[in-house]
C-alpha cells in the first residue's frame, strides 16, 4: 500500500510538472548581414573567394564590402538560371544550396575541401535569407 501511495505522489508531481505553462514562443532573432553572416564568410570562404584569387573561386568575391550587391538578386556568371541569393527563398538561392547540399546545382559542396558548415552557421545564412536578405 505504501508503495502505491508513493507512486500516486510521484504521479501527481509528474502531472504538475507537465501542466506548467509553456514559455511564450520567442520570435526568431533578427540576423545581421554585417555581424552574423559576414563572419561566417570570413571564417570559411574568403581564403578562396577574394578578388585576386587565381582559381575558379574568383568568380565570387565574398571578401570586399561590395559583396552584398554582388550576391543579392545577382546571377552567377556561370549559370543561366541561378542567382546567388533570392531574398526570402533559401531553396532557390545558389549560395545556400552550395553550402547545404551534398550535390549542389553544379560544382561541389562548399566550403571546398574542408568540413561542412555547422548547423548553426547554416541557420544563420538560411534565416538571413528568409528574413529578406537585408543589408543590415
Ligand atoms: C578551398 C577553396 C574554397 C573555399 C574555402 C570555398 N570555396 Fe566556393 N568555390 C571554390 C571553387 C574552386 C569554386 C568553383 C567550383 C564549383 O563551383 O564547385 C567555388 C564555387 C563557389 C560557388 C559558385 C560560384 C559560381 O558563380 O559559379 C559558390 C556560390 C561558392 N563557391 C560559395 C562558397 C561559400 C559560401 C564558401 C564558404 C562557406 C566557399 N564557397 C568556400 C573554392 C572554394
Amino acid at each position: 500500500m505504501k508503495l502505491l501511495a508513493l507512486y500516486s505522489i510521484l504521479l501527481v508531481v509528474f502531472l504538475a510538472g507537465c501542466s506548467k505553462t509553456e514559455d511564450p514562443v520567442t520570435p526568431e532573432p533578427v540576423v545581421s548581414f554585417r555581424n552574423d553572416v559576414r563572419p561566417v564568410f570570413n571564417h570559411h570562404c574568403t581564403g578562396c573567394h577574394f578578388p585576386e584569387s587565381t582559381n575558379d573561386a574568383k568568380v565570387l568575391d565574398l571578401q570586399t564590402d561590395a559583396i552584398w550587391q554582388n550576391i543579392v538578386n545577382h546571377k552567377s556568371p556561370n549559370s543561366k538560371t541561378w542567382y546567388y541569393i533570392i531574398p526570402n527563398n533559401p531553396q532557390t538561392s545558389l549560395l545556400y544550396l552550395k553550402v547545404s547540399e551534398d550535390i549542389p546545382p553544379f560544382g561541389i559542396r562548399m566550403p571546398a575541401g574542408t568540413a561542412n558548415l555547422t548547423m548553426d552557421e547554416l541557420l544563420i545564412i538560411k534565416n538571413w535569407i528568409q528574413q529578406g536578405a537585408k543589408n543590415n
